[in-house]
C-alpha cells in the first residue's frame, strides 16, 4: 500500500505547511485505510513503531483514535498526562523532545500554548504531531474533510459554514477549506472572530484554489446556502472560568432547525465534539444529523492512520 510521497520525516502541525496535493493524498490514503481496516485487512505499515502521546488537556476522541489507529497498523502508543510531567516545567521542552526522540518514532503533543509544539519540534529529531493546540486543530480538519468527502463525493462546489466560537478548530477549518478549494463562512459575534494571522493565511491558499472566505457576526446571512454547518463549543479546554460569561455573549450563535432552514437542501451538521447541547446545538438538530456527527467522530482514526503511515519513516 502506497502512503503519500515525500512526507517521511515530517511534522504535521499546521495544514498551511502541506500542499493541496499532499493533503488530498492523505485523504484518499484514509479511505483506502477505512475500507482495508472494515474489511478485516491485517495492515502493517508501522509494525515495529512507536508513538508516544503527550496531554496537557483531556481527551476522548484524540486519545483514542490515535492508539487504536496505531495498533490497527501495527504499531504501539504510550500515553503521557500532565499529572505525570508538566510539558516544560520538570525539565525543558527542548530535553523533553530529544529524550522521547530516542525512544519513539513520533510524537503527538495537546496543550495550550502553540509555540511549545514548535519549539518540540526544534529539537525532535522525529516526526511530531499536533494533537491540538489553543491556535489550531489540523487533525480533526482531517477527518472533517474526509467526512465532507465522503457524503458528497467532491470538495467543489461546496460551502461550509462555522457558527460560533472562532477558535483552534474555526483556525484549521479556514485553512482546510482554502487548501481543498471549499468556500467557509466563519460566524461569530463581534470580538470573537478567528486568529487574524490564520485568517491572512487561509487567504492567501484560497487565491490559488478559488475558495471564498468570508467572516460575519450575521448567523442567518452566514449559513445560506451553506452545504455543511458546523459548530464546536462556546468555552475551550482553558477557557472554564469564561463559560458563563460566554453563554450570554453566543445565545444567538447556536445550530437549531430554525437556522438550517436558510441552508442549502442537502446540508449536513458537523461538530468535532464535545458537545453542549442546549448552548452551540439543540438537542433535536444534534440528534437528526447524529449520523454525520459520529461518522465524523470515527474519521478521526482514519485520517490519522494515514497521516502516521505517510510521516513516520
Ligand atoms: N474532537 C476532539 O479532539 O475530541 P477530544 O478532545 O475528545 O480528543
Ligand atoms: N475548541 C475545543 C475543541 C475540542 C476538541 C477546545 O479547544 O476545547
Amino acid at each position: 500500500m502506497k502512503t503519500v510521497k515525500n512526507l517521511k520525516g515530517k511534522d504535521f502541525i499546521n495544514l498551511e505547511d502541506f500542499s493541496s496535493d499532499e493533503l488530498k493524498g492523505l485523504i484518499k490514503l484514509a479511505i483506502e485505510l477505512k475500507k482495508k481496516t472494515k474489511n478485516g485487512k491485517n495492515l502493517d505499515l508501522l509494525k515495529n513503531k512507536n508513538l508516544v502521546m503527550y496531554f496537557s488537556k483531556p481527551s476522548l476522541r484524540t486519545r483514542l483514535s490515535f492508539e487504536i489507529g496505531m495498533a490497527k497498523l501495527g504499531g504501539k502508543s504510550y500515553v503521557i498526562k500532565q499529572d505525570e510531567i508538566i510539558l516544560g516545567k520538570r525539565e525543558s521542552i527542548e530535553d523533553t523532545a530529544r529524550v522521547i526522540s530516542k525512544h519513539a518514532d513520533a510524537v503527538t503533543i495537546r496543550t495550550f500554548a502553540h509555540s511549545d509544539v514548535e519549539q518540540f519540534a526544534k529539537f525532535s529529531s522525529i516526526p511530531v504531531v499536533n494533537a491540538l493546540t489553543d491556535l489550531s486543530h489540523p487533525c480533526q480538519i482531517m477527518a472533517d474533510l474526509l467526512t465532507v468527502y465522503e457524503t458528497f463525493k467532491t470538495f467543489k462546489g461546496l460551502k461550509l459554514a462555522y457558527i460560533g466560537d472562532g477558535n483552534n478548530v474555526t483556525n484549521s477549518l479556514l485553512t482546510g477549506c482554502a487548501s481543498f478549494g471549499i468556500d467557509i463562512t466563519a460566524i461569530c459575534p463581534n470580538g470573537y472572530e478567528p486568529n487574524g494571522d490564520e485568517i491572512l493565511k487561509a487567504k492567501k491558499i484560497a487565491e490559488k484554489t478559488g475558495s471564498k472566505i468570508e467572516i460575519t457576526s450575521d448567523p442567518v446571512v452566514g449559513v445560506q446556502g451553506a452545504n455543511i454547518v458546523y459548530t464546536d463549543v462556546w468555552a475551550s479546554m482553558g477557557q472554564e472560568n469564561e463559560a458563563e460569561a460566554r453563554k450570554e455573549i453566543f445565545k444567538n450563535y447556536q445550530i437549531n432547525n430554525e437556522l438550517m432552514k436558510n441552508t442549502a437542501g442537502n446540508s449536513i451538521v458537523l461538530h468535532c465534539l464535545p458537545a453542549h447541547k442546549g448552548q452551540e446545538i439543540t438537542e433535536e438538530t444534534f440528534e437528526l444529523h447524529a449520523n454525520s456527527i459520529f461518522n465524523q467522530a470515527e474519521n478521526r482514526m482514519y485520517a490519522q492512520m494515514a497521516i502516521l503511515a505517510s510521516i513516520i519513516k
